[in-house]
């Protein structure tokens, strides 16, 4: 039995990590694996469902990405590191939940539709696309997951596997799984030194991979009140994108300093990103220093290891699943 209660969560694989993923999803899970036992995994299957043309190294991308979630301080002796192809007991499950989940509950998904649009380029009218909730579905019931940290665009995702996972209980008449709940980042998103979505396709991401230099470069071009020219000019701290930087890094301190000298026209914008530019960097240093410490081997070891232990569970839950489906005889 389980005491802690259980969180799993997974990201898929698609090239290095920013602020955004950082403060959207990451610093929860970091946060988090001081009280809950967690899981967290690389969904690599899903990765396909929108990539199956792109000739990826998913493989090698999966190993950046846990080293990326290592740098940052995912420690894996708290948390269970896996690969989903590597737990076959998710197909598995897929399939079955496949047989049960009505086709309209996926076509009414509101992410699956604006995923049509957003990604009109591709060819994404699969199956493997449209069934891609199911399979999310079984990756968090397979190990009775309490809770699920995700992204507001997931919501729906976990609306689907709740439905599922009462369809099951109604159809088998027995309670196997456990309905997950969300649960969503409390910092407000943050936005690219451009003002929009932080993005790597927009070039507007500052990287936890990013030197101080780097960040520099970035934040020195980066939009703040238009309105401010001259440093005496009183500005606005609200509607400027550095201040919101500020907001999320900065103590309470360097925030009130900065608000002040800004809507009072005492201190310069540069200044100001200075400031900004030390208090990212702060956040950033460590997870240098931890990733200089990580040679692929290491990762590849902690992802074994969590993949042993991600099918011993995987494999128990099967067992009392198809028991259920197929019948004890
Ligand atoms: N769909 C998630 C995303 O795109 C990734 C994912 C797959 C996931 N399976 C999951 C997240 C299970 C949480 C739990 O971000
Ligand atoms: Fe933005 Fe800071 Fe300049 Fe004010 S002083 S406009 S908060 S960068």
């Amino acid at each position: 039995m389980k005491k802690q209660k259980r969180i799993l969560s997974g990201m898929r694989p698609t090239g290095k990590l920013h602020l955004g993923h950082y403060v959207g999803v990451l610093k929860n899970w970091i946060d988090l694996q001081e009280t809950r036992e967690e899981f967290l995994f690389i969904p690599d299957w899903h990765a396909l469902s929108t990539s199956y043309e792109d000739k990826l190294n998913i493989r090698k991308l999966s190993i950046e990405l846990v080293k990326d979630w290592l740098s940052a301080g995912i420690d894996p002796e708290k948390v269970t590191i896996f690969i989903q192809s590597s737990v076959k007991e998710h197909a598995e499950l897929f399939t079955i939940l496949n047989m049960i989940t009505p086709l309209g509950w996926l076509e009414r998904n509101p992410t699956y539709k604006d995923q049509i649009t957003q990604l009109a380029g591709k060819d994404i009218n699969t199956s493997g696309f449209l069934t891609y909730p199911v399979l999310q579905t079984a990756d968090i019931i397979l190990y009775d997951a309490d809770e699920v940290p995700i992204g507001e665009d997931q919501k729906p995702h976990l609306e689907i596997a709740r439905e599922i996972v009462r369809r099951f209980h109604f159809l088998y008449e027995t309670e196997v799984f456990i309905e997950p709940k969300e649960i969503l980042s409390e910092t407000p998103k943050i936005l690219g030194t451009d003002g929009r979505k932080m993005s790597k396709s927009y070039n507007n991401a500052i990287f936890l991979t990013d030197s101080k230099d780097e960040i520099w470069n970035k934040l020195r071009v980066a939009k703040t009140d238009t309105n401010r020219v001259r440093k005496t000019d009183k500005g606005n701290p609200d509607v400027c994108l550095v201040f919101d930087y500020h907001k999320i890094f900065s103590s309470d301190e360097v925030q009130k300093e900065f608000r002040e000298g800004c809507e009072n026209g005492t201190v310069g914008c540069v200044q100001c990103k200075k400031r900004c530019l030390n208090s990212i960097n702060n956040i950033l240093e460590p997870m240098r220093e931890r990733r200089a410490k990580l040679d692929n081997q290491t990762v590849q070891d902690i992802i074994q290891t969590g993949n042993l232990k991600a099918q011993k569970v995987a494999k128990e839950k099967m067992e009392t699943v198809n028991k259920i489906v197929f019948g004890d005889i």
